[in-house]
């Protein structure tokens, strides 16, 4: 077992060091019968995973909740970036949080965000907030100095293995700007279609954290997807590119 994340996250420390990078695999792609083995894979290449939770309304696909976050938490100390496809996330965050999660993302869709925000910061977890492809920037500039993360949905949530939206990078440029001029620390992140490919694409927009499902769980070397896909993102933002 790798440890190299602390399961707690400091309140009001940024989630990534200014000028780092982070793939977060997500374990959707993943064999859901056999996950020890399968995060086992990619623990010695990043230190984050992302768990998307769908709950069947929200999204028309129905994943894990909290006891299977449980479980994987006793083979991992890596962060547990838990990205929440639900209605009513506010009723579960806090066995989110006892579950091991170390940062839960909320989609600004489902209302409430102000709240929601305050009562991930009450439990001394990550904040996030996302938003899906046709919702425009305005829908969460307002709460821009509430959270710790912004995940910039880049495919229409609910599966894997869809192709990367290329139009809402600007969205990427807008929420950048915005943290640039109120002086936030926000990581911003991208899930859906990310590799190789548009991990550089999303990087010059912006984009710190990438959450990588099919590209990584479904490649032969996980591991050195992963490492290729960080690579990628950082030749993309280093100076003479
Ligand atoms: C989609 C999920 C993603 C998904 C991405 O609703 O939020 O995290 O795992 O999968 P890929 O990387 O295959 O597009
Ligand atoms: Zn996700």
């Amino acid at each position: 077992m790798v440890e190299l994340a602390e399961p707690e996250h400091a309140p009001g420390l940024p989630l990534l060091a200014d000028g780092e990078l982070k793939v977060a695999p997500s374990v959707l792609s993943a064999d859901f019968g056999a996950l020890g083995t399968e995060i086992a894979k990619i623990a010695g290449v990043t230190d984050w995973l992302h768990l998307d939770v769908m709950d069947g309304h929200f999204v028309p696909n129905i994943t894990i909740g909290p006891p299977v976050v449980t479980s994987i938490r006793k083979c991992t100390r890596m962060f547990f970036d838990c990205h929440l496809m639900m209605t009513d996330p506010g009723e579960y965050l806090e066995a989110f949080r006892d579950a091991g999660a170390n940062s839960c993302s909320v989609h600004v869709e489902v209302g409430e965000t102000e709240s929601l925000c305050a009562e991930m910061r009450r439990l001394g977890i990550g904040v996030g907030l996302v938003l899906n492809p046709q919702t425009p920037y305005e829908a969460v500039a307002p709460y821009l100095h509430l959270v710790d993360l912004l995940l910039v949905m880049t495919v229409h949530p609910g599966f894997g293995s869809q192709s990367f939206i290329a139009d809402v990078m600007e969205k990427l440029g807008h929420a950048r700007e915005q943290a640039e001029r109120e002086g936030l620390h926000v990581t911003l992140q991208v899930d859906g279609g990310i590799d190789e490919r548009t991990a550089p694409v999303a990087a010059r927009a912006g984009a710190r954290c990438f959450v990588a499902g099919s590209a990584v769980f479904h490649s032969s070397d996980p591991a050195e997807t992963v490492r290729r896909i960080h690579a990628a993102a950082s030749a993309a933002i280093s100076p003479g590119e």
